[in-house]
C-alpha cells in the first residue's frame, strides 16, 4: 500500500508485524508508526537536496513523539516548533538546539526566554510587535536574539482554505512589501541579529510550482537586503509538501520540490532550511480500530468503531481522506458504508459512502496515512483516554506513550 505498509498472506503488516497482533497486544485505538517508513520518507526528501547545505528540520506539530523525534534525529533532522513545549520535546529527544527554528504568531515571553536560553538557531518573526518583545527579552537576558522573519509571499497553495497560509488575508507572517523597512529596523536593534528569512505558504500542496513563485518573491527581498548590507545566512523555504493519501496515486517526488526550489536560491550562497512535517511522517503510520458494531438503516450500513474524531479529527474537521483497509483481507463484494466513532457528534465520521469489503463485528480495520496530525491532534472529548502509540522496526514493536487511563484524564482535576 505505502513503503513498509503492505499484504502479506492475506494479512496486514507494517514493517514486519501483523497489525492484529498488535491490536491483540496493545489493543485499539492505536497509533502504529514505522520506523523504516520515517527512514525511508526522511532520506528520500533529505537526499533530494543533497546538492545545496541545508537542515531538514521536522515540524514537530505534525508528529511530536519523543521517540518518533529521536529516530528523525538520529539521521540528522533538526526541528521547526511552535511553542515552548515543542523545543521541550525537541531537546528531549536529543535534537541540536542550533537545528531547531521557532515559529508562531503568538509568542509569549516566557516562550521566548525559554528559546533564548536554549540557545535555538533562531526565531521566526511574524510582526513588528513580537521583534520588540524578542529585543526587550535579549536585552533583558543580555543575548542577541538570531531571528528570521516569515514573510507572506502572498502566493496561493491550491490547497485546503485551512492550510493555506501564505495568503495575503490570512494572519501569518509579514507583508512582502514592509519587508525591507522592518530588517533595517531589526538590524538597527543592539539584541537582534537579523540571520534568516522564511516562508510557509501552506500544507498537503501537490502543485510543487507554487514554492517556485513563492521562493523567486521571497529571492528578490533577500537581494535587496544584501544591497543595503544585511546579509542573510538562512533561507528558510517552510514545509508543505503533499503526501499521497490513496495507496494507488504516486506521491509528487520530493525531488521534484529540490529542483525546483534549488536552482532558484543557489546563487544566494545561503543555507537552506526546509520544514517538512507530513511528508516524512504521514504516511509513516496508521491508526488501528476495532468494529464494534454493524448497523443497517434506510438502506445504509454503517460500521461503528472505536476509534473517534477525538483520536483522529482530520476526516471531521477537514473532510479529509484517510483510506481505509481491513487488517485481514475480505471476500465478498465491496459495499457502500459510512466508517462512524462512537463520539456524540454527526459529524464523528472516519468515512463516507465508502466502497468497503464486507466487515464483521470485531474485526480490526487501518486507517492509513494517519502518522501526521493525527496523535498531536487528539483530544480527550467526550472523555475518552487518547490512544497508545507504538513503533514497529523489522518485526519488533516497542510502545513509545502509553495508552492513558481513567485517572489520567481526572489527573489535573480537584473536587472543592
Ligand atoms: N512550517 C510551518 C511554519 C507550519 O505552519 C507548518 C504546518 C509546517 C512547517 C509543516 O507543514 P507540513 O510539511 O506538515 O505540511 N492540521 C492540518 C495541517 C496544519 C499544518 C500547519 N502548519 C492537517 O491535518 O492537514
Amino acid at each position: 500500500l505505502f513503503p513498509f505498509i503492505y499484504y502479506e498472506n492475506g494479512k496486514l503488516k507494517i514493517d514486519g508485524i501483523s497489525v492484529e497482533e498488535l491490536a491483540r497486544k496493545y489493543g485499539t485505538p492505536l497509533y502504529v508508526y514505522s520506523q523504516s517508513a520515517l527512514e525511508h520518507w526522511f532520506k528520500e526528501f533529505d537526499s533530494a537536496f543533497s546538492s545545496i547545505e541545508h537542515i531538514t528540520c521536522f515540524a514537530v506539530k505534525s508528529n511530536s513523539n519523543i521517540s518518533v523525534l529521536k529516530v528523525l534525529k538520529e539521521l540528522g533532522a533538526g526541528a521547526d516548533t511552535v511553542s515552548m513545549g515543542e523545543i521541550f520535546r525537541a531537546l528531549t529527544a536529543g535534537i541540536d538546539p542550533k537545528k531547531i527554528v521557532f515559529a508562531g504568531v503568538g509568542k509569549r515571553i516566557d516562550e521566548i526566554e525559554y528559546g533564548l536560553e536554549k540557545g535555538i538557531l533562531m526565531f521566526n518573526v511574524e510582526s513588528e510587535s513580537e521583534l520588540y518583545a524578542i529585543n526587550r527579552v535579549a536585552e533583558k537576558l543580555g543575548k542577541v536574539a538570531p531571528i528570521a522573519f516569515r514573510v507572506n509571499p502572498d502566493v496561493n497553495p491550491k490547497t485546503h482554505p485551512y492550510i493555506s497560509t501564505g495568503l495575503k488575508t490570512s494572519k501569518f507572517g509579514i507583508a512582502y512589501e514592509g519587508a525591507i523597512e522592518l530588517y533595517k529596523k531589526a538590524k538597527n536593534l543592539k539584541n537582534i541579529n537579523p540571520i534568516g528569512i522564511h516562508f510557509h505558504i501552506g500544507s498537503q500542496i501537490t502543485d510543487v510550482s507554487v514554492f517556485g513563485e513563492a521562493a523567486r518573491k521571497i529571492k528578490e527581498i533577500v537581494k535587496e537586503l544584501y544591497s543595503v548590507g544585511i546579509e542573510i545566512e538562512y533561507f528558510d523555504a517552510g514545509g508543505g509538501l503533499g503526501i499521497s493519501y490513496n495507496p494507488n496515486e504516486p506521491p509528487v517526488p520530493a525531488r521534484a520540490l529540490a529542483d525546483e526550489i534549488i536552482p532558484i536560491i543557489k546563487d544566494l550562497g545561503c543555507k537552506l532550511i526546509l520544514e517538512p512535517g507530513r511528508r516524512l511522517a504521514g504516511n509513516a503510520g496508521i491508526l488501528l480500530s476495532q468494529v464494534i458494531y454493524k448497523k443497517e438503516r434506510h438502506e445504509k450500513l454503517f460500521y461503528i468503531v472505536d476509534a473517534g474524531m477525538n483520536d483522529l479529527a482530520r476526516p471531521s474537521l477537514y473532510k479529509a481522506y484517510h483510506h481505509i483497509v481491513p487488517a485481514s483481507k475480505k471476500e465478498g463484494n465491496l459495499k457502500k458504508a459510512d466508517v462512524v466513532g462512537p463520539i456524540c457528534e454527526t459529524g464523528d465520521i472516519l468515512a463516507e459512502d465508502r466502497e468497503l469489503p464486507p466487515l464483521n463485528e470485531g474485526d480490526i480495520i487501518a486507517v492509513l496515512s494517519a502518522g501526521a496530525y493525527g496523535f498531536t491532534m487528539a483530544s480527550n472529548y467526550n472523555s475518552r483516554p487518547r490512544p497508545a502509540e507504538v513503533i514497529a522496526k523489522e518485526g519488533r514493536a516497542e510502545i513509545i506513550r502509553q495508552r492513558e487511563t481513567l485517572g489520567d484524564l481526572i489527573s489535573k482535576e480537584e473536587i472543592f
